[in-house]
């Protein structure tokens, strides 16, 4: 498997911005919306140049790993045997003004991505990506090593994901911090302090340690 091979289901704000840092640090990267990969190719060429436009397919029969970067709302419309056995990192966030009161992945006591995990029983499921705005992911990309270098927390149950995902997160640009299990990503989902984290490392720890 290509660990440096990925595969983006939503071509938005997220998913682009994603799309951009992985092929800046030289990944293999597909791109898929629900339109036709015409539809979406010159958005992605101006503003990931080098990522690929597929259609959703496409895209995962190619990729072992996937990137969910679509509004949670309208996964369900993914739900197929495709994800069987594949590396899902979910980036998604329920936002009631975008995927509505009734489709409510958020019942304030367990993750969204415990749900995704319930939904895709036989994928590896892992949060991340989801508690920094995009414009923040773009900006603050920095080298390793390099001063000021801002945390992505993680969490996840599949131990080779999250080896994957910490060297991901580092070759994006970002240092990363594993909180633990599944369950732990609700700490950084809406309603948590850390929702919208542009944080180095103690900063980001400091407030953790605070949370119960
Ligand atoms: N924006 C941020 O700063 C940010 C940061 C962290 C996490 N997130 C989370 O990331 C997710 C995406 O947010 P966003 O801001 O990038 O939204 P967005 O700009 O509205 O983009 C959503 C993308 O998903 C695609 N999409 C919709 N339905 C789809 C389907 N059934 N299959 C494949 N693609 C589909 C849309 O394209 P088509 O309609 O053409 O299919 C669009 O490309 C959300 O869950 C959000 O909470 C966002």
């Amino acid at each position: 498997m290509n660990d440096k091979k990925i595969g983006i289901i939503g071509a938005g704000k997220l998913g682009l911005t994603l799309a951009q840092l992985g092929v800046q640090a030289g990944y293999e990267v597909m791109i898929a919306s629900s339109r036709a990969p015409e539809a979406i190719a010159l958005t992605v060429d101006v503003l990931a140049p080098g990522a690929l436009a597929v259609d959703t397919a496409t895209l995962l029969s190619a990729n072992e790993t996937v990137i969910l970067a679509l509004p949670l709302s309208k996964f369900s419309h993914l739900l197929d045997d495709s994800f069987s056995h594949k590396l899902v990192i979910d980036a998604m966030n329920y936002w009631w003004e975008v995927d509505g009161q009734e489709n409510n992945f958020s019942d304030g006591a367990s993750s969204s991505s415990e749900k995704v995990q319930q939904l895709l029983p036989d994928a590896r499921v892992i949060k991340a990506f989801n508690h920094m705005g995009y414009h923040d992911l773009a900006d603050e990309a920095r080298a390793k090593g390099e001063a000021k270098r801002k945390v992505i927390a993680f969490a996840g149950n599949d131990e080779a994901g999250i080896a994957q995902v910490t060297t991901m997160i580092e070759d994006f640009g970002f240092d990363p911090l594993f909180l633990g299990p599944l369950a732990e990503g609700i700490k950084l989902e809406p309603g948590s302090e850390l929702f919208g984290a542009n944080l180095e490392k103690a900063a980001f720890v400091s407030i953790l340690q605070k949370m119960k």
